[in-house]
């Protein structure tokens, strides 16, 4: 097995004991390709998008954000083409009639090598549609069959009217949104990498249908992703970009590159950027007889806008930022995580659990520090194990009420990267703290 492999093992079995991520319905065997995010997962997942909308909408004069339903009328994925084109090839293998997708050659190899030595036949590719089935109504029989939304994207596209005539936003300008999709993933697998049901975070940015201003913004865009990720503490060395191969693109882009990361098992994407041209105004329009045209107030020009999509998962981002932060060090293990991302910002610790003047300037103190930020509480074991707990889920800050704190009112605060303590006033605690979390 190699360090990669390694580490990630480490991280599946820290998920798991620390409450980042559980097996989905796992008292019940678990159903295949469903993952539940526990307390600290929840925290950490939270903070991702809360990052990733601030610096998408609250930063930005020209992007805003919506929350479209996952279910939609079944005629959207008509139109957009997900129910004609949303396919994987699939084979199955005649020995053990197990599925997989033809487009995964190192899948099917590994595959391959646990019938030992016998030949494996594999059926002909066949389309395997990814859309997840679901039935609305209340007349036995009667119900209608709908979608689960395959990708977030379209409960946006639908809504371009509205948010034209809503807001005073003018092309070029972005909407974005985070939420769930599903998809009847033929191979789920890699822990949370692919599975059936996972979040996304997408841009859709409106521009004018040219082809300078299309690429003019594609190119803003990819490099805009790159240095977002770079920004919130992903290793340089472990993320590239790939465009695609014009026979790989999906069947709404005219040209698309991922970004990558160096995952245990190879390069593999963790987010698209897509040029999406007018394929879903236009689709949407056609299929709906509603003119989804923009009237430019400006020019008085009267166009189809194109689209240019950042397409992000979530759990891939979060998946890979816990490998890139875990860290060991001879025998502390640490989670080198973006202050701002860590589940915790600060752990408080009364020196001993026994002296109820300590415990209860402790409580004091993490009740303040509260009202602002998430603080975890530890009165067990010794210090040196509560450090270590902490260090494993990556809280930055430690700080520990000893006694000196009773005679001056300063505490001991403790920097998970560097291992290191100095004291602090208590009324400082909360700017530093503060401070910390705004520079990283
Ligand atoms: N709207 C465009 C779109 O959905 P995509 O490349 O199919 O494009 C975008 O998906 C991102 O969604 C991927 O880069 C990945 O991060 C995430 N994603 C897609 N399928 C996934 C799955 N089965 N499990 C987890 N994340 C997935």
């Amino acid at each position: 097995m190699s360090d990669q492999e390694k580490r990630m093992d480490k991280i599946v079995s820290l998920a798991k004991r620390r409450g980042f991520v559980f097996p989905g319905s796992e008292i019940y065997g678990g159903l295949r390709g469903t993952w539940d995010y526990g307390p600290l997962g929840a925290l950490l997942k939270k903070n991702f998008k809360d990052e990733w909308w601030k610096e998408m909408v609250q930063l930005r004069d020209d992007v805003v954000g919506i929350d479209a339903a996952i279910m939609m009328n079944p005629k959207a994925w008509e139109a957009s083409g997900h129910v004609e084109a949303f396919t994987d090839p699939l084979v199955e293998c005649k020995v053990c009639h197990q599925r997989f997708r033809a487009d995964k050659p190192d899948e099917i190899k590994e595959h391959e090598g646990t019938h030992k030595g016998k030949k494996v036949e594999w059926t002909d590719p066949q389309k395997f549609n990814l859309l997840v089935r679901a039935y609305l109504g209340v007349l036995e029989g009667k119900e209608s069959e709908i979608f689960l939304r395959g990708e977030i994207t379209n409960g946006v596209h639908v809504n371009f009217k509205n948010i034209v005539d809503s807001t005073r936003i003018k092309i070029p300008f972005g909407v974005a949104q985070i939420g769930k999709a599903f998809r009847n993933e033929i191979t789920p697998g890699n822990f949370i990498f692919r599975s059936r049901e996972f979040e996304q975070a997408e841009l859709q940015f409106y521009v004018k249908p040219e082809e300078e201003e299309g690429r003019k913004w594609f190119e803003y865009w990819k490099q805009n992703r790159m240095d977002w990720f770079l920004k919130i503490g992903f290793n340089e060395s472990h993320l590239r970009f790939r465009d695609h191969e014009p026979d790989e693109r999906a069947h709404y882009a005219r040209f698309a590159t991922d970004i990558e990361y160096n995952a245990p098992w190879g390069w593999d994407e963790m987010m698209g950027i897509h040029h999406r041209g007018d394929w879903d105004l236009k689709r949407h329009q056609e299929y709906s007889g509603v003119d989804m045209s923009y009237n430019d107030p400006q020019t008085g020009e009267k166009f189809i806008p194109w689209d240019i999509e950042t397409s992000s998962g979530v759990d891939r981002p979060i998946l890979f930022l816990l490998l890139d932060a875990y860290t060991e060090d001879g025998e502390r293990i640490y989670l080198k995580l973006n202050p701002r991302l860590a589940p915790y910002k600060a752990a408080v610790f009364p020196l001993l659990a026994n002296k109820p003047e300590l415990v209860e300037l402790a409580k004091k103190i993490r009740d303040d520090l509260k009202k602002n930020f998430m603080i975890a509480w530890d009165d067990r074991g010794n210090i040196g194990k509560r450090y270590y707990a902490q260090d494993e889920i990556g809280t930055p800050y430690c700080i520990t009420i000893d006694f000196q704190t009773l005679e001056d009112g300063t505490v001991t605060v403790r920097d998970r990267d560097f291992a290191k303590q100095i004291r602090k006033p208590i009324e400082e605690l909360a700017a530093y703290i503060s401070e910390a979390v705004r520079g990283s």
